[in-house]
């Protein structure tokens, strides 16, 4: 039996956790601007570099005392560059409940050889923040992009806390809100809540970790693309626009005008209600639909970019394949694009709701979704 589709399509079907969908105003003409063909070191690139910095620090509500730099390598760039800079000089914790966390894990203990302690949980749970020693180092994601777990908040992180906190906050800055004062090291990519475009990562240091940065050096050798410091002393042109390599100045141009949207929306919490309407979407949609749940088991840890999902239903007989099916015929029928769940993460469906995904895209996706997963459990049927 042929199950009938929904009237309604998303008018724009893309829902991938990165590169995420771009501003919903793009137009490639926005970015006739670009300081293409020019010296980046010259007025008019160095400029734009530091309207970059200086829009994301008054965008983000980053502190003045902060330094906000763009470096090269996205923010795998950015959270590297931090870890090999920072990271020796005390014991370290390292956290991780998902993919990319268990990465930044294999990074410290096998490349750095640090005697770091490590505190994991499964997709869908977290690391009981409270039992986590602040006088280390201590390296986590914000929201875990791969599992939709996120940090609920920092009040476990001390103000008076002895070590730094090297936080990865790539799929939550602007679309959660981030305790400056509990975070040393930041880092996100512009292709993520902004839908911009990958290649450079914002990394933003507080005071306490450029004092790091000026009185420890690390036993290792730093390549060049991962130098903050001169003589002992913090390269502060990184800080100004003065990035250590080239940029693209096409991709620059790109997250200014994402800026600029992020601004007309609301700024920070306009960008936050968008993702927070988004998730409640599809919240309301589970909790009418008894054959799908949050991968995130605790309400309050549930992401509101990468939604997590999972199949629960008896019926299902290969909980991979049915998934992967789902995924398959929502893209076939151009109606969600790259949701399949990340290859390292339990069998399920991963739908962006960042602030650059329109609230009424997810409601018009939803009932398609229902229709998948009819089509699918009829299908499976068929072939019993
Ligand atoms: C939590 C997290 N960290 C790091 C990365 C890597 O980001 P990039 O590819 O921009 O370096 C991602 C990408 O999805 C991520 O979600």
């Amino acid at each position: 039996m042929a199950i009938a589709q929904p009237a309604t399509r998303p008018a724009n079907p893309r829902f991938s956790s990165g590169p995420c969908a771009k501003i919903p105003t793009f137009d490639l003409n926005k970015l006739a601007d670009a300081a293409l063909g020019r010296s980046h070191r010259a007025a008019v690139g160095k400029d734009k570099l530091k309207a970059a910095i200086e829009e994301t620090r008054d965008l983000l509500g980053v502190p003045a005392d902060y330094k906000i730099g763009i470096v090269p390598a996205s923010d795998t760039g950015a959270f590297e560059m931090a870890m090999w800079s920072l990271l020796g000089e005390r014991p370290c914790e390292m956290l991780a409940w998902e993919s990319f966390g268990a990465g930044w894990v294999t990074d410290v203990v096998k490349q750095l050889k640090l005697d770091a302690e490590v505190k994991t949980a499964e997709y869908g749970e977290i690391v009981d923040l409270s039992t986590v020693d602040f006088n280390k180092d201590v390296c986590f994601t914000w929201n875990g992009t791969t599992s939709g777990v996120r940090v609920p908040n920092g009040d476990v992180i001390p103000a008076d806390r002895d070590g730094l906190t090297l936080c990865d906050a790539t799929s939550a800055a602007f679309a959660m809100n981030l305790p400056w004062d509990k975070l040393d090291v930041t880092t996100f990519s512009w292709q993520k809540v902004l839908g911009g475009e990958a290649a450079h990562g914002m990394l933003i240091l507080s005071p306490r970790a450029v004092e790091r940065l000026e009185s420890y050096t690390p036993a290792w050798p730093l390549p060049k693309i991962f130098r903050l410091t001169k003589g002992g002393k913090l390269i502060e042109g990184i800080f100004k626009g003065e990035t250590i390599n080239t940029p693209s100045m096409l991709a620059v141009e790109d997250y200014l005008v994402a800026l600029d949207w992020a601004r007309s929306v609301g700024g920070l919490k306009g960008m936050i209600a968008r993702a927070d309407a988004n998730t409640a979407a599809i919240t309301g949609f589970v909790e009418t639909h008894d054959w799908i749940d949050f991968l995130a088991t605790d309400p309050a840890t549930r992401s509101n970019t990468s939604v997590c999902l999972k199949f629960t239903d008896d019926r299902i007989a290969d909980g991979a394949a049915f998934a992967k099916a789902v995924a398959k015929r929502l893209a076939d029928e151009n109606i969600a694009l790259d949701i399949g769940a990340y290859r390292d993460a339990p069998a399920g469906l991963r739908v962006w709701c960042g602030s650059t995904v329109e609230t009424s895209d997810i409601e018009a996706m939803l009932p398609w979704l229902e229709w998948a997963f009819d089509a699918e459990i009829e299908a499976q049927k068929a072939a019993a």
